[in-house]
Order: C-alpha cells, then structure tokens, then sequence
C-alpha cells in the first residue's frame, strides 16, 4: 500500500479552487429534504458537501486520532517511519503499531474522506441514493418524490430487513470510506440539514427517523483499533471543559446520531474469501466501494483479483452498485509465457475491470450496467478549511457499476 501521492497542497493560498469536470447537483433528492440544503448545495455548485460538513469530518479525524495529547512532533515522526517503510513495501512494519496506523489515519484518511464524501454526493451516484430512499419503509414522501426521477428500467433492488442504507467497503480499513459513506447516507436522509450556520462550529445533521446507516469496512490489516476511534468520535459529543457554559453543554451534540450509525470491521484477504464468505461480507450491501485497492489486488495476482471480480458478481444483489475508484492510469502487469521466452504484457485496470465485470461475468447477457467512467477527475480542497497538517488533493478514476439482471436469466 503507497501512501496517497501529495498533490502539493501544503500552501492552501496556492490551492486552485475546486472544479471537478462535469459536477452535477443533488437536486433529485435534495429536494426531497430541507429547502436550505437545496439553497446551499445549489448555491455552490462545484461543491458537493457544505464545508462545514467537510469541516466537521476533519474535526473528527482530529478527534479520533489527534485526541490523546501525543504531540504534533510525534506524530510526524510516526508519519515519517510509516512512509519510509510504505516506500520499500514493508507493510507489515508500516503498520505494525496503532500509533502508525493513527498516524496514517490522521494524515492521509482524512482528505481522502472528504474526497470520497464528494463523490458519494455527485451526481453521479444519484441513482443509488434514490433507491435507497425509495425502499425505505416508512419514508412514503421521499419515495413519491423520488419515483420522478428514477430510472424506471432500473432494477429495485433486494431489501435488508432492517431498511437501514447498506454499504460495504472492500480496502476501507483506514477510515476515509467510513466517515464518508456515514456522512453521505445521513446528510441525503436528514429532515433539516443545518447548512445556514457558518464558521468553525460543528454541523449537527439532524435525522428522519427511518434513516440509518450500516457501514462494514474489510481490509486484510489489522485496522479495527482505526475503526472503533473513528465510529466514536462520529457518534460522541465533543469533550468540553468543566467550565463550558449550559448552554454549550446543551448545544454539543454528536455529529451523527449513535442509534443511526452501526460500523463493522472485519478482517479478511478478500482474494481468499471463498463465495459463501463473500456473500456472507457482500450479500445484501446496496454498495460495495473499493477505493485505491482494486489495482492493488490486479497487482497481486490478476487471475485471483478476476476470480474475487467474479464471485462478487454473484454474491451482489440485483440492483445494488459497485464503485471502483483508484490513482488514473494504473496498470498491472503480467508475465506470459515461461523461461526466456517469458514476456511481461501490461493492463490497464480499467480494461480488466471492464473485461471481467462487462465481458466475462454473464456473457453476452451481461450482468452489470456500467454508469459512470471517468479516466481523470480531481477532488480539490476548499482553501479554508483547517487542519493540523497538509491535506491533499485527490486526482482519481472513477468507474460505477449496477447489477442487473442478465438478459439471458
Ligand atoms: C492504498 S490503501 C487504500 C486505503 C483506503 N481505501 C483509502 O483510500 O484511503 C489499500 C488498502 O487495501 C487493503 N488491502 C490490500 N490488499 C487487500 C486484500 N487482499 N484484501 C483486503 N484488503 C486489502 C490494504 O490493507 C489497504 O488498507
């Protein structure tokens, strides 16, 4: 695992302003909710998350893994020696102790929260968020309204019991797709999102009762500590002095509601999960993230990241979507042929993504609905934002894929 590449961001005066190509707005579903966020996110535009949302995620970050007095100097230090060791690929060093895994966290989780959090709020991923709305139980309201802007080909999706928003995120020990994914679910669901405050104070997304998210991060590291500290300062208020007033008391409130936010970790190669265990991790998730992983296991082993592509294709239900994001212009080789006569081919991630999900899984009837594909996007941080230490742009591929129902089935 390479540490995300810096996108020289550490002068945020030279920042460029943030200008994703082809950035729609949420109205779809925003209008489903408060006026106010209606106002806000279309007031920005090419902003998909309100900054004070993105403020309160990096006050979190900060919290989780900033709070336990260790001084900025150690950790940088701990920074220092997990990039030494990401650089020679010793990953078990890299992250052989939880301060190097907090570490990791603290610098590099956090903007790629953010990053992560704008896409889920593109347009982009519009559709998905409409049919989660749409199948929740008691939600009649939002389903009428979404029904409007539903795709009516598209298929609906099989239902958790518990009608809670389902996402699992393949890779996602270190937390970015964690607080992202619980941030996007509860901030599309809330009934009055508060965007009109302004200044450093954290953003309380206030939620309709029905909404709730479960969110189940796998990673073949260790990362549950990560985990656990995150979901926690997500659903815990702020500590306060003994001298805060009542009033301060009385307005700290988490940023997200504990009883709507449920985290699992687990720990598992996912190039090892035989079917059943996939559809034990996957079964049921109304989206499965692999964000800067996929050319990772294509790097691993192509014939065993193409077995895992598979299998997923199976265990997926109908409806549900598959988001791949990772560094543009991947590639991953592999050697042909034995002995001297060996030659290595190179290929592109996204033609093997392509391939085995549009080509291979179901034929001529395919089984997935490829939505989006973008070779080279950026996510560009808002200048104001505060943080202890740099926070990086992120320049990505994107690729979303729907499950659907073979032709031929
Ligand atoms: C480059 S990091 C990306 C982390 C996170 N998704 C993000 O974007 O911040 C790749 C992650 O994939 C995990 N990973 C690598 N191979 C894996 C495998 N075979 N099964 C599950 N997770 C794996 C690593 O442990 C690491 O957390």
């Amino acid at each position: 695992m390479a540490p995300p590449k810096k996108q020289k961001v550490a002068n945020k005066s030279q920042q460029a302003r943030h200008n994703p190509p082809k950035q729609q707005t949420f109205t779809g579903i925003i209008g489903t909710t408060s006026t106010r966020s209606t106002q806000k996110i279309s007031e920005t535009q090419q902003q998909a998350a309100p900054i004070q949302l993105q403020q309160s995620i990096l006050d979190v970050f900060c919290r989780a893994f900033h709070g336990d007095q260790r001084s900025l100097d150690d950790i940088n230090a701990s920074i220092q020696k997990v990039k030494g060791h990401l650089f020679l690929r010793e990953f078990s060093h890299a992250f052989a102790k939880q301060e190097y895994l907090d570490a990791y966290a603290l610098r590099w989780s956090a903007s790629r929260a953010l990053g992560y959090l704008d896409i889920l709020l593109h347009g982009d991923l519009q559709d998905f968020w409409l049919g989660e709305i749409t199948s929740r139980p008691d939600d009649n309201n939002n389903a009428a309204d979404a029904h409007t802007s539903t795709d009516a080909a598209d298929p609906p999706r099989e239902q958790s019991d518990s009608g809670a928003c389902r996402i699992a995120c393949i890779g996602g020990g270190g937390g970015a797709e964690v607080a992202a994914c619980a941030a996007a679910a509860l901030a599309l669901s809330t009934t009055t999102f508060d965007s009109a405050r302004s200044g450093p104070r954290p953003l309380s997304l206030s939620l309709s009762p029905s909404s709730k998210a479960e969110i189940h991060a796998i990673d073949i590291a260790d990362w549950s500590g990560c985990v656990e500290k995150l979901t926690t300062a997500l659903t815990a208020p702020r500590e306060l002095s003994a001298y805060a007033s009542e009033s301060a008391k009385a307005a700290n409130k988490p940023l997200i509601d504990p009883g709507c936010l449920q985290v699992r970790f687990s720990q598992r190669d996912i190039l090892n999960a035989d079917e059943d265990a996939l559809r034990g991790l996957l079964g049921g998730v109304g989206l499965c993230t692999i964000m800067f992983t996929l050319n990772e296991l294509f790097t691993d082993s192509i014939a065993r990241a193409t077995a895992f592509l598979l299998a997923l294709t199976d265990v997926m239900a109908l409806g549900s979507w598959f988001l791949v994001v990772d560094s543009p212009g991947s590639y991953s080789e592999v050697k042909l042929g034995n002995g001297e006569d060996a030659k290595s081919k190179r290929y592109p991630m996204k033609w093997l993504l392509d391939h085995t999900l549009l080509e291979v899984a179901g034929g001529k009837n395919s089984k997935w609905r490829k939505h989006v594909s973008d070779d080279s996007r950026w996510f560009r941080l808002n200048p104001a934002l505060k943080y202890p230490m740099d926070l990086e742009n992120m320049r990505y591929q994107i690729h979303l894929y729907q499950r659907i129902e073979s032709e031929g089935s």
